[in-house]
């Protein structure tokens, strides 16, 4: 896929041409987060030379210790946006409550939710790691400072995306009119366009889960994973597996390839692992917007209204057919139709 060379801020640009009443605070707003990625790869490619590896001896607010690594991305994002005059809210992974830039809440018309490092766990063995963002409107008058500004249904968003650190720099995002994808060019420092409308098969041959969680996972999902390891090549199957353990790299490779990527919920965690508002409603926007499926299981991800600001949601993401699939597994109607046919 070569770029043709439109720099991400051009493209936001001409995306905004397609909204008359756009202002062009999104565009910067956008760019702005492609300034934070920049840097934050910077470091990421350094890691090990720039003493920036290792833990900060913190625990954060899911009770994870915090690597030194998101720590850093964390104060990146403050350190942007903090006099941008564009975000009034900062809603962060790392952070327990929300941050209120306040000299940006008399104009900043946007909130901005992130996880700043996602897949911390492959930091310190070089694997391949991310950072996820979601940009919602601020609601208007003076309620900015309450709970209903900042649990919104993804299905609100402005923007979303996340970029993925590994052998590129990729940034993939979607403003409600498909989902593109730029490469960094660390030359000159631009992310070109090299992703343009991308568009997930309807189905795929891999599934991502962590096997590891077996002896926890609920029958409906040994089920369908069985089921996608059975040998039936009339059906596709057996699938292979896939798991890098970053949501970003296993995401980003479903998003391209297709199949299916799933933190179901289990017997020990019944809400799963991830997080909603900056993990599974920034994917679900994008892989929506590719032609793909985002659920919980039960209901669309894009739906869900969040309670809190943290809350967990089991994650079904990834090529339509597959996720259907997988949730008439998840709802047992799969199990009645086998059982239905078995007796057949
Ligand atoms: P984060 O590093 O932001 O806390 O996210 C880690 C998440 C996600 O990136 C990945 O899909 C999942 O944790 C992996 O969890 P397991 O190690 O339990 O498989
Ligand atoms: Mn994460
Ligand atoms: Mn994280």
């Amino acid at each position: 896929m070569r770029s043709k060379g439109i720099t991400l801020t051009r493209h936001i640009l001409m995306e905004q041409r397609a909204h008359p009443s756009a202002t062009g605070e999104l565009s910067t707003l956008l760019a702005q987060v492609g300034l934070v990625t920049k840097i934050i790869a910077r470091a990421v490619s350094r890691a090990g030379l720039a003493d920036i590896l290792g833990v900060t001896g913190a625990v954060n607010v899911h009770g994870e210790e915090v690597k030194r690594l998101d720590e850093y991305a964390n104060q990146t994002f403050i350190n942007v946006f903090g006099h941008s005059g564009l975000v009034c809210t900062l809603v962060s992974e790392e952070m327990e409550k929300p941050k209120h830039l306040s000299e940006n809440c008399s104009q900043g018309k946007y909130i901005l939710f992130f996880d700043p490092l996602d897949g911390s766990s492959n930091i310190d063995v070089n694997g391949t790691i991310g950072t996820i963002f979601s940009i919602h409107h601020r609601m208007d008058g003076d309620r900015h400072e309450t709970d209903a500004e900042w649990f919104r249904p993804g299905s609100e968003q402005v923007a979303a995306g996340y970029v993925i650190y590994g052998p590129s720099t990729i940034l993939v995002y979607t403003a409600g009119n498909g989902a593109h994808g730029f490469t960094l060019d660390p030359t000159i420092g631009e992310f070109l366009l090299s992703h343009e409308n991308i568009r997930i098969p309807g189905r795929g041959k891999t599934y991502s889960i962590n096997e590891g969680n077996y002896p926890v996972w609920h029958p409906s999902t040994r089920d369908f994973i069985d089921h996608l390891k059975e040998k039936d090549p009339a059906s596709g199957r057996p699938y292979s597996s896939r798991y890098v353990g970053a949501l970003v790299a296993d995401f980003h490779r479903t998003l391209l390839q297709g199949g299916i990527f799933l933190y179901p919920g289990d017997m020990k965690n019944p809400k799963g692992k991830l997080r909603l508002l900056y993990e599974a409603a920034p994917l679900a926007f994008v892989v929506e917007q590719a032609g793909g499926a985002a659920g919980s299981g039960t209901e669309r991800i894009l739906d869900i209204r969040p309670t809190d600001l943290h809350q967990r949601v089991p994650l079904l993401i990834g090529s339509s057919e597959d996720v259907a699939l997988a949730e008439s597994f998840a709802t047992g109607r799969k199990k009645r139709d086998y059982e239905r046919r078995k007796k057949t």
